[in-house]
């Protein structure tokens, strides 16, 4: 059960429908091949503010040809587009938010649990059905009870079916974006979901998954190290969501970010780093190397505010 000790929350006339069980998947359809001859790439399992599937043709382009003997660190992790595209063997990943870490966690350690969970949600998703999966977090000793795959489902679920898939808390830390009306959406791809339990267990590689903050996280990258820093971007007017979490991501947190790529690139780590287009950012990163790109955004609060927007590549390496 999904749900697991959530009874009293739910009104009596509510039933759990029962979903049917999916065939196994082959190992063909597993694999993880990175000529990407006979499988394709691996996806992100959430939408992400500032996810960036979209830069990630200007992101390649800039990478070294032999990134993959590279020790991989992506401190700012979010829904790790450039993560999943690489599948490197070596990496540190991590985000200071939790739920997110944990979710990760959930796919390498429990993921049959995790999949028979999702596809309960998917079998009763519905408007009332959200609200009583967006609640649980309400209740703080039955949601603390919760297994983590549990949890985890929960974040996928509500992540697949909110508007926009947006990730927002309010002051007492509780999930508070409303339903999204989306026609059908995908809540369980457990085919992507297992081939990325793979990855996160493969024999032959060593995959950190850190709920730290990203100074500590990035702290033993030197050289044979790439970090790719994709913070909440800086944002003058404040028009996009730069506010994850309570705390947001201010200009002194930009400047602190700025010393850490700074320490980074002169402990001998490559270092590429994704922010937004303004003078700003220029001036602090003005002694590296600065690559304008355009990417369509479609998270945004202000609708005057999508389409293309200016960003920059930053990168500390000829
Ligand atoms: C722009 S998003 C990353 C998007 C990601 N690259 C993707 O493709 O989906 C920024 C992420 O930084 C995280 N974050 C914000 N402040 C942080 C901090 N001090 N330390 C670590 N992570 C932080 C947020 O939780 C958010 O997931």
């Amino acid at each position: 059960m999904a749900l697991g000790r959530k009874e009293a929350l739910r009104p009596k006339s509510f039933r759990l429908k029962r979903p049917r069980t999916a065939r196994p998947l082959s190992e063909k359809e597993l694999a993880i091949d990175h000529s990407r001859q006979n499988s394709p790439p691996l996806k992100p399992f959430l939408k992400w503010a500032g996810g960036k599937r979209q830069l990630l043709p200007e992101i390649l382009k800039l990478l070294p040809n032999n990134i993959g003997d590279f020790k991989y660190y992506e401190p700012f992790l979010g829904a790790g587009a450039l993560f999943f595209e690489l599948a490197p063997r070596r990496a540190a990943i991590g985000d200071h938010n939790q739920e997110l870490v944990a979710a990760y966690r959930a796919i390498r350690d429990d993921v049959d649990e995790l999949v028979e969970a999702l596809t309960e949600h998917q079998a009763n998703h519905g408007e009332e059905y959200y609200y009583k999966v967006r609640e649980l977090d309400r209740d703080g000793p039955a949601f603390g009870a919760l297994s983590d795959a549990k949890r985890a489902a929960r974040l996928i679920y509500l992540n697949k079916a909110c508007f926009n898939g947006l990730y927002r808390v309010n002051s007492k830390g509780f999930f508070n974006v409303p339903f999204g009306r989306h026609a059908h959406p995908l809540i369980c791809d457990e085919h992507n979901l297992r081939r990325i339990h793979r990855l996160l267990n493969r024999k032959d590689a060593e995959i950190e998954i850190l709920g730290l903050d990203f100074e500590a996280a990035v702290a033993s990258a030197g050289p044979g190290s790439f970090v790719y820093f994709d913070p909440p971007y800086h944002s003058p007017n404040k028009a996009n969501f730069t506010d994850y979490q309570a705390g947001g991501f201010d200009e002194s947190e930009q400047r602190r970010l700025r010393d850490v790529f700074a320490a980074r690139a002169k402990a001998g780590a490559l270092c590429l780093l994704s922010n937004s287009d303004a003078p700003f950012i220029r001036q602090l990163y003005g002694r590296f190397e600065i690559v304008p790109v355009k990417a369509k955004r479609a998270i945004n609060s202000d609708k005057t505010g999508r389409g293309e927007v200016g960003e920059v590549l930053v990168k500390n390496w000829k």
